[in-house]
C-alpha cells in the first residue's frame, strides 16, 4: 500500500507529544468511541456482527502505532492494508468515516478533558482525516478490484 504523506511536521510533532496520553488513555478512548458510535449511529452496529470482542483494543493499538510511526508511516502500511481488507469485507463505506470520526473525537474530548490542549485536539482531527482518507482510498481500490466480497480475502491478497 502506497502512503502519500501530507501531514505537516508541526502536526506530527504534536501527535508525537501526545504519545504518553495515548498510552495511558488509548484503550478507554477506543472503548468510549464504540459506545458513542453505536448510541448515535445504531445503523452501523450490524457491520460489527463478525468483529472480534477485542475490537476496541485493536483500534487503540492501531492509533498508538500511527502515533509512534508518524515520521515513518511506511512501517504501518501493512496494518493499514489489513484494516482496509477487513473494512471491505464488513462493507464499510466512505460515508461511515464522518460518523466514526465524530465519535472518536468526542471520546477523546470526554476522556482527556483538560488534559488535551486545543493544539492536540486539532492535530488529532487532522490526523484522523488523513488516516481515514488513506483507508477510504485503499478500500475503494480493493472494492473495485474485488466484486465478490465472499472471496475478498483470497482475491485481495
Ligand atoms: C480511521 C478510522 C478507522 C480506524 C483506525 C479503524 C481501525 C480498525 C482496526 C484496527 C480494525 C481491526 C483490524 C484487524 O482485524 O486487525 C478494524 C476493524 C473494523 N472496523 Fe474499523 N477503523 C476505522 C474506521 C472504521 C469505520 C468508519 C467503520 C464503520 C463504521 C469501521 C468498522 C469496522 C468493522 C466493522 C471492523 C471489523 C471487521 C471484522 O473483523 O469483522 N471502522 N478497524
Amino acid at each position: 500500500m502506497i502512503i502519500n504523506d501530507t501531514l505537516s511536521t508541526d502536526v506530527k510533532a504534536v501527535i508525537k507529544s501526545s504519545a504518553p496520553l495515548l498510552r495511558e488513555y488509548g484503550e478507554a478512548i477506543a472503548k468510549r468511541t464504540y459506545e458513542i458510535l453505536f448510541e448515535k449511529y445504531p445503523q452501523v452496529k450490524p457491520l460489527f456482527a463478525k468483529a472480534p470482542p477485542n475490537q476496541p483494543h485493536l483500534l487503540a493499538r492501531s492509533i498508538m502505532a500511527f502515533c509512534e510511526n508518524v515520521d515513518n508511516l511506511v512501517f504501518i502500511a501493512s496494518d493499514l492494508e489489513t484494516i482496509s481488507q477487513r473494512h471491505v469485507i464488513a462493507d464499510v463505506h466512505p460515508g461511515h468515516y464522518t460518523m466514526f470520526g465524530q465519535s472518536l473525537l468526542q471520546a477523546v474530548q470526554e476522556i482527556l478533558g483538560k488534559k488535551a490542549s486545543e493544539e492536540i485536539i486539532s492535530a488529532w482531527k487532522e490526523a484522523y482525516f488523513f488516516f481515514a482518507d488513506l483507508l477510504i482510498e485503499r478500500e475503494r481500490e480493493l472494492s473495485t478490484r474485488c466484486c465478490n466480497k465472499e472471496h475478498a480475502n483470497v482475491v485481495m491478497a
